[in-house]
């Protein structure tokens, strides 16, 4: 790859220049970086240990949502002393400030001692999506160890992240961490229900307090193996847009009769035809309209002939590269808002018509739509004034984050990406296909990136909401070793190169 090299030679540059010219300029510079050295991330044999029985005990603990009223408060409770109780350092600390909002929610504060850096946020969520046993080869709140991975609801999805992010600044505190630049850690209870009383009453406080972000760091993408057919090694993806949504209930009314005589159409009828038609007709294919387009171009060279070729001649192949995504369902959701009939509802009794069949039809909206877009082409499509259309809830996906050489966020990201997994060369921005709490935080930040320190293959992700969700321990030493690089990253001159006359 050409960038790194040219990185490389500029960076010898520097440091021979550098040499030259420290001698002169010591005292200065020691005055104007008075950093702390670098804490490598090294963790003991001990440590490593507690670490993964640290992740084992959240798991244990049911912090479900069942649905936006029904959360499992107990366990919300029980949870918010576990964390106090297994990371001592962070709740005894002077400079971090911690609250707790939305009575389940929490937020921590890091004061970095220099208060010129704008801060960032990072952000996990407490709450799971529930788990019945059936399927699963340990129960799914045990937390057991096997084969080297730790299995339980949450262990991808998303208290990974949460207890990654708590036991990196553990154990950076340990160490005598100070920040240079100030963080939030933002913690929500209720994201697996659209996060209104956690994230959104955060987002609510901060925004009070004037607070402004340089960045935000979510859940919400891998590194990516296997997914795309043809791809030799897997990529690091980061998200800078997340897919909008609506949940969009259609309801038919008809009168209700006796099965012995039934008219032509019933209301059962009615809807099945329409949510058909819907099922059947796809929203367009919006690809070249977002990030997908610019991930597969710095993909390209991945890929073996004749991939490659279309790739990087995408001023000519690009409607064939647009029919190859849909193929497939993964990289389908990439290319156009999606549309999933999840819930059918009607029928009361064997011989009674009934007069109302309900369905709930979600759709991921593509970030180069709207909400009300989605909804006439929707109305267009079903094409009948019987059927009634009620939204039940509904968001525009997020404005795309930028991605280039001064996006802090994401070039921090990358860094991180190359010094914790320099097995990985690419390192993609992208689309998030599902959603999450950074939703809202749009009012106090521009740079959202979603991205998650894992691996992750097909067969992993059917797990995430489905069943044996597992983490390798591995995987999480990993995670944790991450955000301990990343935090410290954040405190350095984020600029990969200086330019040399600024020497
Ligand atoms: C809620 O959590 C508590 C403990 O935290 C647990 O004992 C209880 O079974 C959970 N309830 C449900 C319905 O999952
Ligand atoms: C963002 O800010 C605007 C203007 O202050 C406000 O009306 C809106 O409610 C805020 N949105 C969120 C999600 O906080």
């Amino acid at each position: 790859m050409a960038r790194p090299y040219i990185c490389l030679l500029a960076l010898a540059a520097v440091l021979l220049l550098g040499i030259a010219t420290i001698s002169r300029s010591r005292g200065l510079r020691d005055k104007a970086h008075q950093s702390a050295p670098r804490i490598p991330s090294q963790f003991s044999q001990e440590e490593r240990v507690a670490m993964k029985e640290a992740l084992k005990g959240a798991i244990q603990i049911p912090t479900v949502s069942f649905s936006p009223k029904e959360l499992n408060t107990t366990a919300l409770a029980e949870f918010g002393e576990y964390i106090r109780k297994v990371f001592p350092t962070v709740f005894k600390t002077s400079f971090i400030r911690h609250e707790v909002v939305g009575e389940y929610s929490h937020l921590f504060t890091v004061h970095g001692s220099d208060p010129s850096l704008q801060p960032y946020m990072l952000l996990a969520h407490i709450d799971v999506v529930p788990a019945p046993d059936e399927g699963w080869d340990v129960p799914p709140f045990s937390g057991l160890e096997r084969d080297g991975f730790i299995y339980g609801r949450g262990t991808i999805d998303n208290k990974n992240s949460l207890m990654g992010i708590l036991q990196s600044l553990e154990l950076l505190l340990i160490r005598n961490y100070i920040p240079r630049r100030s963080f939030f850690i933002a913690l929500g209870h209720d994201e697996e229900v659209m996060g209104v009383n956690g994230a959104q009453k955060i987002s609510a406080l901060l925004q009070a307090r004037g607070v402004q972000l340089a960045f935000i760091v979510d859940e919400g993408s891998f590194i990516f193996d296997g997914f795309i057919p043809g791809l030799k090694n897997p990529f690091a993806m980061v998200s800078v847009s997340e897919k909008g949504l609506i949940n969009l209930m259609l309801q038919v009314n008809t009168t209700p009769g006796h099965s012995s005589a039934p008219p032509k159409e019933t209301s059962i009828g009615i809807l099945a035809a329409a949510v058909n038609r819907l099922e059947q007709t796809p929203m367009p294919n919006m690809f070249g309209d977002g990030p997908t387009k610019m991930a597969l171009q710095e993909l390209a060279n991945e890929f073996s002939f004749p991939t490659n070729l279309f790739l990087s001649n995408m001023w000519l192949f690009r409607p064939l590269v647009s029919r190859l995504m849909e193929r497939n369902f993964v990289t389908n959701a990439l290319v156009r808002t999606t549309t999933a009939l999840t819930m059918f509802n009607s029928g009361i009794k064997v011989n009674v018509i009934p007069a109302v069949a309900q369905a709930i039809v979600n759709f991921r909206i593509h970030p180069a739509q709207t909400v009300q877009e989605v909804l006439k082409l929707a109305k267009d499509i079903v094409a009948d004034d019987r059927v009634q259309f009620h939204v039940l809830n509904a968001f525009d996906p997020s404005p795309i984050s930028p991605s280039d050489d001064q996006a802090l966020g994401y070039q921090l990201l990358r860094q991180t990406i190359q010094s914790v997994f320099p097995e990985i060369n690419i390192v993609v921005p992208g689309t998030c296909v599902v959603s999450t709490d950074s939703k809202h935080y749009l009012n106090l930040t521009t740079g959202i990136y979603l991205f998650n320190p894992l691996y992750l293959q097909p067969q992993s992700f059917r797990t995430v909401h489905g069943i044996n969700e597992r983490i390798s321990v591995q995987a999480y030493e990993r995670q944790v070793k991450f955000i301990f690089e990343f935090i410290q990253n954040a405190d350095t001159d984020p600029k990969p190169v200086p330019h040399l006359h600024e020497l």
